[in-house]
């Protein structure tokens, strides 16, 4: 039977991998563009949507950090986000976690109290408008090394209390965890939870070390310990989530094709994966797209999907 986009909408979900400047959809970036006189490339929604032909996460992140440009205020950041919760809510998002970059955002002269202002307004206005709860997590951008993540957490310390954790994101390969450790153990130092890409482009040794040096509570894609039988035992066997981004893997051509995605082997494995949409704006769905998905090319069926869907609330930070 046919699972439907409402049949997926009606399961309660937690979306734990999503980055916020990931859903500024080229109608918003033009807007924006307009409304603080900054320039894009690309002059209408139609050519910004014809750049989204990605090879590689690097062909991709080249064009994601070019249209943050647009992001300058607070009130950007708020509209950014109220944009995405209306759409998170309408796929039956209860909870999420959300992603944002702080590092790119300072380098172009906007405050991080801005960014944060926004953000946090938005999930306010969410909260009390019945859902979906919205906190936020600060990644650092690990190919400019552990000093300047460092010196950004210093700036985060004084927005703690706002933060529900730290990860760690962008270009992978060429980029190991390992050096983040002190990075890491500072910011539990400050009550925060963490997080970190791995196993995406990046082998299963990159997974390895954010679990026992970066010592995180979950592992962002992690996708490539498919090759790694004595990691995926490991996985298993300490509950540690995946937040597998299904259409996102497609896209960046981390697989070939969504019927030869891991995400079956690894549930088989016994890991608690959950299903996410990482930048929806630029990879052709939001999350309830990413369900359906896998139901129309893995053939999973709306019990496979229901117990995704409950995956997701239990690896989510704040608990079930
Ligand atoms: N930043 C935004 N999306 C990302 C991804 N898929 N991998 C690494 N960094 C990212
Ligand atoms: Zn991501």
């Amino acid at each position: 039977m046919t699972v439907t986009r409402a049949q997926v909408a009606a399961l309660p979900k937690a979306e734990l991998h999503l980055h916020i400047e990931g859903t500024l959809e080229p109608e918003l970036a033009l807007e924006l563009s307009a409304r603080n006189g900054v320039p894009l490339r690309h002059a209408d929604a139609a050519a910004l949507r014809r750049a989204y032909a990605f090879t590689s996460l690097s062909s991709f992140l080249d064009l994601y950090y070019e249209c943050m440009a647009v992001l300058r205020t607070a009130r950007d950041f708020a509209d950014l986000a109220g944009a995405y919760l209306a759409k998170a809510r309408a796929d039956g998002v209860t909870r999420t976690e959300i992603f944002f970059d702080p590092q790119v955002h300072m380098a172009r002269g906007v405050p991080l109290s801005a960014v944060i202002d926004g953000l946090s307004a938005a999930a306010g206005r969410s909260a009390a408008a019945g859902g979906p709860r919205a906190e936020l997590i600060a990644c650092f951008l690990r190919d400019r090394g552990p000093d300047d993540a460092m010196r950004t957490l210093e700036s985060l310390a004084g927005h703690a209390g706002r933060l529900l954790g730290v990860g760690l994101d962008s270009a992978e390969v060429g980029y190991p965890p390992a050096g983040f450790a002190g990075v890491f153990d500072a910011a539990r130092g400050l009550g925060l939870h963490t997080v970190a890409h791995a196993g995406e482009e990046g082998p299963p040794e990159y997974v390895w070390q954010a679990l026992d040096l970066l010592g995180v509570e979950r592992v962002d894609h992690g996708i490539r310990s498919v090759e790694d039988p004595a990691l995926l035992r490991r996985l298993a066997a300490d509950g540690t989530p995946l937040t597998v981004c299904p259409l996102s893997n497609v896209r960046l051509r981390c697989v070939d094709v969504m019927a030869n995605h891991p995400l079956p082997r690894l549930l088989d494995a016994g890991v608690l994966v959950t299903v996410n949409s990482d930048d929806p704006a630029y990879f052709g769905g939001y999350v309830a797209d990413n369900y359906l998905a896998l139901a129309a090319e893995l053939d999973l069926g709306l019990t496979d999907l229901a117990a995704l869907a409950g995956n997701s609330i239990t690896a989510s930070l704040t608990g079930s």
